[in-house]
């Protein structure tokens, strides 16, 4: 992508801290954001090494970086080193987006959001539905929490450690009256039965990413009707599966893409001027 910069004395410094971050999308479509926006900001990779990570958030202050990104291995970590945190890292108990307000850093998540707008991209009423979500890391508490704000009916969830689960239902408890009636924990063995009771299944782990990985159920009993997402940013065998039965289906992508929209109109007060087929474009011609 040829970009078109105009750096000054003005320019805005924003960026992303991961370890390792050279992997990151992030720079190439939050540049293009500010560029179609108008913004004179730039936005960079730093490498930060977990052992600096304190001092990478101080350095916000000190260098007057106006935003950045958090991504592996931070996420959770970083909570502890800002002045505020919202609502969702509150309950989500991470984040990957911090404010720099002059010198006050509040910490944000906009995983919740990014998932929940590309979910509705398949199914825009998600009140009432019933969801059955594999996996209770991190990135499932951000689904989690998105699911529970849409008034969906019903969560069923199936981790292969549990008592990840269990936390996330004990730690949900005052987002929702009746948490107990909305979130159940599963085994994976009970799958098989729980798929004629949903409508839609969220892969949140790992598996998948691996040619060798074992699925985490027998996915031939994936129905047409389900509508099937993988956070992952690939076509995962799960999602090869629900695209030959005839399902509607999504990758990681758009969450990807929508949570970085989210940081940039909380860094800048504005939603990134940008259609978002051209931003999906860049990611698949890259
Ligand atoms: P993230 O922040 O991306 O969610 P994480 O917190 O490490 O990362 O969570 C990874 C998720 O993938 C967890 O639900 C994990 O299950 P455990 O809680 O039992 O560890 C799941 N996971 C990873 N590898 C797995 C495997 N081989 N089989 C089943 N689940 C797996």
């Amino acid at each position: 992508m040829i970009l078109n910069c105009k750096l000054d004395g003005s320019t805005e410094v924003y960026g992303i801290f991961g370890y390792p971050v050279k992997h990151s999308k992030s720079p190439t479509f939050q540049t293009l954001f500010f560029q179609k926006t108008n913004i004179n900001g730039i936005y960079v990779p730093f490498e930060v090494k977990p052992e600096n990570l304190e001092l990478a958030v101080k350095s916000l202050r000190a260098l007057n970086i106006k935003g950045v990104n958090i991504t592996i291995p931070h996420k959770e970590e970083v909570v502890k080193y800002v002045n505020d945190v919202s609502k969702e890292v509150m309950y989500i108990g991470a984040s990957n987006t911090l404010k720099n307000i002059d010198g006050f850093i509040k910490a944000f998540n906009t995983d919740a959001f990014g998932f929940i707008k590309g979910l509705k991209q398949l199914e825009p009423n998600l009140a009432g539905k019933k969801v059955l979500v594999l996996g209770a890391g991190g990135a499932s508490r951000a689904v989690i929490y998105g699911l529970i704000n849409e008034k969906v009916e019903k969560i069923y969830i199936a981790n292969r450690t549990p008592k990840r689960a269990e936390k996330i239902k004990k730690d949900f408890e005052k987002l929702h009256r009746f948490i107990d009636e909305v979130v159940e924990i599963i085994a994976f063995h009970q799958i098989e039965n729980i798929l004629e009771k949903v409508e839609i299944i969220v892969n949140t782990t790992s598996v998948g990413l691996k040619e060798e990985d074992k699925p985490l159920f027998n996915y031939e009993n994936i129905k047409p009707e389900h509508i099937v997402v993988d956070i992952i940013y690939k076509k995962t065998p799960l999602l090869q599966t629900a695209e030959k039965k005839g399902c509607k289906w999504q990758d990681g992508l758009p969450m990807l893409i929508y949570q970085g929209m989210k940081s940039f109109e909380i860094w800048t007060g504005k939603w990134p001027n940008v259609n978002y087929e051209d931003v999906e474009n860049i990611f698949k011609n890259s």
